[in-house]
């Protein structure tokens, strides 16, 4: 069976959630109920990514976010 969604690893690390990791999460995932997006990326929340001082971080398939804002990674989705 394949896979259709693509993932999207939030870092809930603490260096991450100190820089609001948690509430970057939450309003993804509310984007996430969009038409736009839905069933296309799945969320997942993961453990320190051993990059905090970048915090906080995000990977979509093989992209690294440092200092992540919702709007640049909703950019980078939106590109075919
Ligand atoms: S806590 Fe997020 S990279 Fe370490």
């Amino acid at each position: 069976m394949k896979h259709s969604r693509k993932l999207v690893l939030i870092c809930c690390g603490s260096d991450c959630k100190k820089e609001g990791a948690k509430g970057f999460y939450k309003s993804l995932k509310k984007e996430f109920k969009n038409q736009e997006y839905k069933g296309k990326y799945k969320l997942i929340k993961t453990h320190c990514l051993d990059m905090c001082k970048s915090a906080p971080v995000a990977v979509v398939q093989d992209h690294f976010f440092k200092k992540v804002e919702i709007e640049k990674l909703l950019d980078h989705l939106k590109k075919p």
